[in-house]
């Protein structure tokens, strides 16, 4: 039997074969309590069902990528918890870079997207759950395509092996587990502003013209800045916008 993989003693990994949606599972067992679920709890599975994306998407599932959910007990006001999908995708920013060969670009795309090669190889799913304003649990959900990708989505995806990585599922989650554990340990110490700053050194489009789609609007503008909310900084015409929620899409420079 293969070994299971090799995660710091901070994490209790659940590993299943299917399920529906392992954020959906990680959010039953830490709703059990601390003494079921931990901090650190590490919902794992080969392939999910009913997997879901942002904003009430399908993502689908199949056997060969990365699906994890992470359950975290933090001692912060609940209102900071949207900073940890930024340290997530620091996690996943690490990781792809100790597993991938020479040549290969990655970015990070506001909010939750990690871009390989200008397209989308994994998202982030932040679920949260209050008791009288303190943050009781925190479910982070991630997505990492390796074997397989989906063709038909607005913003283009890749997978690992389409782009000639060889990582399997397994060192992928490895690799994961280890940079989250040091990026939040830092987060925890330090607070955001490290993670804000190195966040916008990794991310694709400051100070370029991006389209950023809402529910019912979308708007064109300057992307400037990430504030200390986690917000989306937008010039638009000097109208600035910090926007909470949406999708970006990146303009082809003016003359192009
Ligand atoms: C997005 O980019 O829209 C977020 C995708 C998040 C997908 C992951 S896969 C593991 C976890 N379980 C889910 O059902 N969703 C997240």
């Amino acid at each position: 039997m293969k070994p299971a993989p090799k995660l710091p003693a901070a994490y209790h990994l659940i590993a299943l074969d299917s399920v529906g949606s392992t954020n959906d599972e990680a959010k039953r067992l830490a709703a059990l309590g601390e003494a079921e679920a931990p901090d650190g709890t590490l919902v794992w599975a080969k392939q999910q069902t009913v997997g879901r994306g942002r904003r009430g998407r399908e993502w689908s599932s199949p056997p060969g990528n990365l699906y994890t959910s992470l359950i975290l007990r933090p001692n912060v006001p609940m209102a900071r918890m949207p900073e940890l999908s930024f340290v997530a995708a620091l996690a996943v920013y690490d990781a792809l870079g100790s597993l991938s060969g020479p040549g290969h670009q990655v970015r990070l795309k506001w909010p939750n997207d990690i871009l390989l090669d200008e397209k989308k190889v994994a998202g982030l799913l932040l679920e949260t759950e209050s008791a009288g304003g303190a943050c009781d649990w925190v479910v982070l959900g991630m997505g990492l395509n390796i074997g397989w990708h989906p063709e038909d989505t607005p913003y283009p995806a890749t997978s690992l092996r389409f782009e000639g990585w060889s990582t399997s599922v397994d060192e992928a989650l490895e690799a994961y587990a280890k940079s989250f554990l040091g990026w939040s340990e830092r987060w925890l110490a330090e607070g955001f502003e490290p993670v804000r700053k190195n966040w916008l050194l990794r991310c694709k489009g400051q100070g370029e013209a991006i389209e950023v789609r809402l529910g019912a609007e979308t708007l064109n503008g300057t992307f400037t800045d990430l504030d200390s909310y986690g917000a989306l900084v937008l010039d638009c015409e000097g109208e600035v916008r910090h926007i909470t929620a949406g999708d970006v899409f990146f303009l082809p420079p003016e003359g192009v």
